[in-house]
């Protein structure tokens, strides 16, 4: 079972980027963490990170064509702009859920809108890197 895991804008600054927010660990080291826990589940990850917004788009179409079994989406700040993330998310079957490492609705007022949730079939947010184990594990069930 192929999950796509794919990481929105600045996550590839994961480690130095507000280290108080986001935590210490790297895209890198969420991405092993992944593999580890996916080997022991039976799924294999693809871990991908695009500043670009229309990158975004094109992996969600990509991962129905190579019928993955789930996708887990940070979008970073895309996820409270994004009408086309919300569209992608429509236009394929796999099952999408929502990360975020911070709980962006103790935050901003404009991170309380999501528009990748409203498509999603769940999100979990606020426990640093943990949110991407809990995701994967939440779509081992799928
Ligand atoms: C984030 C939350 C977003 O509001 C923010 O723009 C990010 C990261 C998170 O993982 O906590 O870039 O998605």
């Amino acid at each position: 079972r192929l999950v796509y895991v794919l990481n929105g804008p600045n996550l590839n600054r994961l480690g130095k980027r507000e280290p108080g927010i986001y935590g210490t660990q790297t895209l890198a080291d969420i991405g092993a963490m992944l593999e580890a826990r996916g080997a022991t589940l039976g799924m294999t990850i693809a871990m991908r990170q695009s500043n670009h917004e229309g990158a975004l788009v094109d992996w969600l179409h990509e991962a129905e064509d190579k019928g993955a079994h789930a996708v887990l989406l940070n979008a970073g700040a895309y996820t409270h702009t994004s009408v086309a993330l919300l569209d992608a998310i429509r236009a394929i079957s796999v099952p999408v859920v929502e990360v975020h490492l911070s709980n962006p609705h103790t935050r901003e007022d404009f991170r309380h809108t999501s528009w990748v949730g409203m498509a999603a079939r769940g999100t979990i947010a606020g426990f640093g890197a943990r949110s991407y184990l809990l995701a994967l594990e939440a779509a081992a069930e799928f």
